[in-house]
């Protein structure tokens, strides 16, 4: 079948790169995922390949080695490269910092240097909405001051700023920064998913945990934030809608620079709407409780969404009760 060019995802196998490669496939491209499954399994695959309806390449390669990336690039011209390889544990990255560095920081470089040996002069990048650290004003848009507040977000501002220079270095060259507010949800087939390993580090696959009983509850940190409920207000975003925004940017991309763009709902959910979404739309419980706020968050983060529709002409169509549904599909699958 002719395709429109061949796009590597670094990271593909992962959450949100499963999708991005999804969806990607659907607009016309041919998708290739590199993948070193430090963090996700072999088989989302061939689920990807059911969903996309024929089988998907797969080259398992750690992004870190030169030599299994140059080979990577040898072996098909690549269009662009949607760059999602990354570790993204918050706690993990405050134990293991240089770790952290190591693998996002040090790993782009390396992608970067293959990218150049072989021509491909054209990223999306899988940034977040942490480089703003704190929030200092809502909606947070892209002029927000930035600061992390965790080698994790130091690892995203790092990487975004070494772009700006690989974009610097010719005029052929083309970046779009996504920086994403807070994924949650599946594809609608329930073939592809969250699986986090261990103890969740986010809301929705700790609410699915409880809701399955392999957690006996969850405990919401803070009740008397000055939000409408006292809970912790986010801007939770379908992966199928982030997924989408992806392709948005690949289309534009050649008019880009560098550009840095939230992908946000716009408006912002509390951990008790989430919570009472998904008991009311699943006909599940999730038992929860009220502990003391954690140092460090914040009342409430949500996006400015208005560039994304103004430079990529996307916005997100899927609400809440989509994302609390198909998280629950896709965790109630038979195994
Ligand atoms: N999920 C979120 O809440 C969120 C929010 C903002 C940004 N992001 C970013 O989006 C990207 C994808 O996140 P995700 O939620 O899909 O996470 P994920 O852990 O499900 O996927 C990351 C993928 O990258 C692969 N990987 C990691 N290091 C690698 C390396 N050195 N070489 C090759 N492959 C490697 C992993 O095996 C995994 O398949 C990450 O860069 C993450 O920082 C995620």
């Amino acid at each position: 079948m002719a395709t429109r060019g061949t796009i590597l995802l670094t990271g593909g196998a992962g959450f949100i790169g499963s999708h991005v490669a999804v969806e990607v496939a659907a607009a016309g491209w041919q998708p290739v995922i590199l993948d070193s499954f430090c963090t996700s399994e072999r088989s989302v695959v061939s689920r990807v390949g059911e969903l996309v309806g024929a089988p998907v390449r797969c080259i398992e390669a750690d992004i870190r080695d030169a030599p299994s990336m140059r080979a990577a690039f040898g072996s098909t011209p690549i269009h662009a490269v949607i760059h999602l390889a990354g570790l993204k544990a918050v706690g993990e990255s405050v134990e293991k910092p240089a770790l952290y560095h190591d693998n996002n920081v040090r790993g782009t470089e390396v992608l970067l240097a293959a990218m150049d040996e072989f021509g491909v002069r054209r990223m999306v990048f899988s940034s977040s909405c942490t480089v703003y650290g704190t929030p200092q004003r809502l909606p947070i848009d892209e002029s927000h001051p930035l600061g992390a507040i965790n080698p994790y977000g130091q690892t995203k501002l790092d990487i975004e700023r070494m772009l700006d220079v690989w974009a610097d270095a010719g005029p052929d060259r083309h970046v779009c920064s996504l920086r994403y507010f807070n994924p949650v949800g599946a594809h609608a087939s329930a073939r592809i998913g969250e699986s986090p390993i261990g103890i969740p580090n986010n809301l929705m696959p700790f609410v699915v945990k409880v809701a399955r009983g392999e957690l006996p509850e969850l405990g919401v940190f803070g009740g008397d934030w000055p939000t409408h409920d006292g809970t912790g207000v986010r801007d939770y975003i379908h992966v199928v809608d982030l997924a989408r925004g992806h392709v948005a940017a690949l289309e534009r991309l050649d008019s880009m620079h560098h550009e840095r763009i939230n992908l946000g709902t716009g408006s912002g959910c509390s951990v008790l709407d989430v919570v009472r979404a998904f008991e009311r739309v699943n006909g599940v419980k999730v038992p929860h409780g009220i502990r003391p706020r954690r140092p460090g968050d914040a009342a409430a983060a949500y996006a400015d969404a208005s560039l994304a529709w103004r430079r990529l002409g996307w916005r997100a169509s899927l609400g809440l009760d989509d994302m609390v549904r198909d998280a629950w599909a896709f965790a109630s699958r038979p195994s």
